[in-house]
């Protein structure tokens, strides 16, 4: 699946990058980039931090 980040939401957290580094990586301006589709390795734990985003700046489709 895809995964986004809006980053007009995105306020740099960085708890998506902690939870699934494979698939989000924080950039130089401090907002979460998308670098991977969901894989089944990665399905639990995007959907983690799609969950324990504050301001639910993640979504998939
Ligand atoms: Fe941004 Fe939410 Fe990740 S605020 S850094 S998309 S957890």
């Amino acid at each position: 699946m895809k995964v986004y980040v809006d980053h007009d939401l995105c306020i740099g957290c960085s708890l998506c990058a902690g939870i699934e580094p494979n698939v989000f990586q924080m950039n130089d301006d401090n907002l979460a980039e998308v670098i991977a589709e969901t894989t089944p390795q990665t399905e639990n734990t995007v959907a983690e931090a799609i969950d324990s985003c504050p301001v639910s700046a993640i979504s998939q489709e």
